[in-house]
């Protein structure tokens, strides 16, 4: 399919200090758009001026959130180049949360396609200064006017972009934790392992709590017995044992990151002992009292590799590594924004360029 391309009459100002970009604060011209009505499928591929969209109210997303989304960047390398990370993997999961939600699949290597026409129009908006991107977010939601409740005929599905910095304040600093006894964010055979908003309304109130007692986010446990550690709101999670490095395994209610699929492929190419199982929160604080925890970090696009430097469960408080980042977190970060900048040369398909 043919993308046709409107540039805008009307450029906007860009951000002039980058390192004051913050996340999600500033869009770039333009946007990619493409429609699908059924008996047509996707059709209309267009990169348009940056614009309001037109919305039925009676539009089903508003209604019954039939929604998925995802988050990827663009990085502006040393030698001139722009690079994406592995979009394939964006892409592919994007389908993954589209048959949850039953709605149309998209073609990948299009969808891939419209990523990189998109980021070389508005190549001027992707910031040079240290550690900042192009935070690209594609999402598809429903169209329909009609407040019934079945799956939609008409969809829309628009790409953005957003220079951005860090995702939390605290940038390669520790963050704190705390583990959430009361709300629950996803259960198995439900929609935790898709990126739709539901699962991001449904953090929030959890969210704002842990906020207000002076943590940065809430580290899920299982909805079921509320024993096993899940993800933190915007991240999968990682412990570091004596011996051995534990995820939480993919079992239906946790999103498989990219960059969790990522940190596991690298661990497990420096020969270290990477576990995707289950992972009580007792096993965790049973280990962090008997010095076993060395350390604990978040991983996630937006957020990359984000130390946790405290955790929080009930009233006990767990300083990991004395509240800073730990070697192997840093050794992580390192390589991986070095395979994303175009520094150092990362697995096959995993930096892309743009164009
Ligand atoms: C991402 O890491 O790309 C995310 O989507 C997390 C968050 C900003 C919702």
């Amino acid at each position: 399919m043919e993308i046709k391309v409107e540039r805008t009459k009307t450029p906007k100002t860009k951000p002039v200090d980058q390192s004051k970009l913050g996340f999600g604060n500033y869009y770039t011209d333009h946007m990619f758009v493409m429609n699908y009505d059924e008996g047509q499928g996707w059709h209309d591929a267009r990169i348009v001026p940056y614009a309001d969209i037109a919305l039925d109210p009676a539009a089903m997303v508003l209604h019954y959130g039939q929604e998925v989304f995802e988050g990827l960047k663009a990085y502006r390398c040393a030698d001139g180049s722009v690079r994406l990370f592995r979009p394939d993997k964006n892409m592919a999961r994007l389908n993954v949360s589209n048959e949850r939600l039953c709605i149309p699949a998209i073609d990948e290597a299009f969808a891939v396609e419209a990523i990189k026409k998109l980021v070389e129009v508005d190549q001027d908006w992707i910031p040079t200064a240290p550690d900042t991107s192009l935070y690209i977010r594609p999402f598809i939601f429903a169209t329909d006017a009609h407040v019934g409740v079945h799956p939609a005929h008409h969809y829309l599905f628009i790409i953005i972009l957003s220079p951005v910095g860090a995702y939390y304040p605290e940038g390669l600093n520790p963050v704190k934790i705390y583990v959430e006894n009361s709300y629950v964010r996803a259960v198995r055979g439900g929609m935790g392992f898709t990126k739709t908003g539901g699962n991001y309304a449904c953090s929030l109130k959890a969210q704002d709590e842990a906020a207000k007692a002076g943590y940065t986010q809430v580290l899920w446990l299982d909805g079921v017995e509320r024993k096993y550690v899940e993800e933190v709101g915007t991240m999968n999670v990682f412990f570091v044992f004596d011996g051995e490095i534990v995820t939480p395994a993919l079992q239906g209610s946790i999103l498989g990151g990219i960059t969790r699929m990522s940190c596991v492929e690298l661990l497990k190419s420096w020969g270290l002992n990477v576990s995707e199982r289950r992972v009580s929160i007792e096993e965790i604080a049973k280990a962090y009292d008997e010095g076993k925890l060395l350390e604990a970090f978040g991983s996630g696009t937006a957020a990359v590799i984000s130390p946790i430097g405290e955790l929080k469960w009930g009233d006990k408080i767990m300083t990991i590594n004395g509240g800073k980042i730990g070697a192997l977190s840093q050794k992580l970060y390192d390589n991986l924004t070095g395979i994303q900048w175009g520094k150092i040369e990362g697995p096959e398909g995993w930096s892309v360029k743009a164009f």
